[in-house]
């Protein structure tokens, strides 16, 4: 989508993928309003990405299941597309509150599409996750992982992505007007290189380059490995497709051209297709704790325990569609990654507040 006069809404622009993902189409020249009830993530995100694109974007502390006022918002402004990043992401929670991850993702998005519909708004991307696909190792030849790869959620916040997958892939059949890009993406890192935004987990990190950048700041003392002793890994710890945030932010842009010059094949049909955002290159737990102290002098102290429920030995993308479709593929690397993220741990501390804990 060229840059219109139109809004492109970003539901979930004050959380960590969706700021850098405002702040991209800024740059690109589209107009934004973001919606964002806050509940892991803080409006200071979203002010600073205003700063660093020299403006003021609009923003609103609503839940997207606040149906009158999401229907305020869409009413206000004239909205294109829709980003769709806001939800629940904890795995391990998840397992703990299943109705909570189901009421607010599926929920959530079903009142969003609903409000969409009434406002003829015709694109959505959404964001998926790697998790869909579960442990792949099910399966011979499977690994990097194929857009085709059956999918099998196994955990509740898998689920309600795969049950949003497919009330997406109905609207679409039954909407011909509607467009969706779903986009799968595997393990985000990184924050932006200005050092003004991040990542800002709350409590206890539960992903790996956070709890690596709390302890090389000194909020954590050691890192837990979850697990050396994995078969098929090359040093026993299992593999990841980490890619920087930005580039992942920008392959949403590629998405929303996407949809901008596809039509559906299908007559009364809309159009929804499924892409991989990887870089389509596993990296091991040793090798990423490595990249960083290159990339940033320090040396992180880790003790290897048990491995982690719910962990799989290898997530990895196949990329190619991404690739050849979007015509989208990563250019920074880990130790990229690795950088920007110390940049911003370094400026922010303590994230977007001011406080220890
Ligand atoms: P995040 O928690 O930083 O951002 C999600 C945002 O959505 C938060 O700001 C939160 O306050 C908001 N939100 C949650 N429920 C809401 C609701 N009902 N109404 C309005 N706002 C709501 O997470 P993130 O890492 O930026 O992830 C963005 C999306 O990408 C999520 O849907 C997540 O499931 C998906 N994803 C993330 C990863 C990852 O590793 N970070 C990987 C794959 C997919
Ligand atoms: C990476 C590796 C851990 C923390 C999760 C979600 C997935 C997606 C991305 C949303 C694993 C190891 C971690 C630690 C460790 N999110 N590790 N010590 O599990 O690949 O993916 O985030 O959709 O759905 O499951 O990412 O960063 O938690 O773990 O050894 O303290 O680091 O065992 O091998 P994961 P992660």
């Amino acid at each position: 989508m060229a840059p219109t006069e139109k809004y492109v809404l970003v539901a979930g622009g004050a959380g960590y993928i969706g700021s850098h993902t405002a702040l991209e189409l800024l740059l690109a020249g589209y107009k934004v309003v973001v919606v964002d009830n806050l509940c892991n993530s803080s409006e200071e995100a979203v002010r600073r990405v205003g700063e660093l694109a020299g403006c003021d974007v609009p923003f609103y502390a609503i839940d997207l299941r606040d149906k009158e006022a999401l229907d305020a918002v869409f009413a206000k402004y004239d909205i294109d597309a829709v980003l769709h990043f806001a939800g629940l992401k904890a795995v391990g929670e998840s397992t703990k509150l299943p109705l909570e991850y189901y009421d607010s993702n599926v929920g959530g998005s079903i009142a969003l599409l609903k409000t969409m519909a009434k406002h003829a708004v015709p694109k959505i991307v959404f964001s998926s996750s790697a998790t869909v696909y579960g442990d792949v190792t099910r399966f011979e030849n499977m690994i990097p992982i194929p857009e085709e790869c059956p999918t099998g959620a196994t955990s509740p916040y898998g689920h309600t992505k795969l049950i949003i997958e497919d009330i997406l892939r109905d609207a679409a059949t039954a909407d011909s007007n509607l467009k969706v890009a779903i986009l799968r993406y595997f393990n985000p890192i990184g924050a932006h290189p200005s050092g003004r935004i991040g990542e800002d987990p709350l409590g206890v990190p539960n992903n790996l380059l956070p709890y690596i950048a709390q302890v090389a700041i000194g909020r954590r003392a050691r890192l837990q490995v979850f697990g050396d002793d994995y078969v098929g890994s090359p040093d026993g710890t299992p593999l990841r497709d980490y890619l920087h945030v930005v580039d992942l932010a920008k392959g949403h842009l590629a998405a929303l051209a996407k949809l901008d010059s596809v039509a559906s094949t299908v007559p009364g049909e809309g159009y929804m297709r499924e892409w991989n955002l990887g870089s389509g290159k596993g990296s091991t737990v040793f090798q990423i704790i490595h990249a960083f102290e290159a990339a940033t002098g320090k040396t992180i102290p880790y003790d290897i325990v048990g491995r982690r429920a719910g962990d799989v030995l290898n997530l990895t993308a196949k990329a190619t569609r991404a690739n050849k479709e979007l015509n989208w593929a990563v250019t920074l690397s880990i130790e990229d990654a690795c950088r920007d993220l110390w940049h911003w741990t370094t400026m922010n501390p303590y994230g977007y507040g001011k406080q220890p804990e």
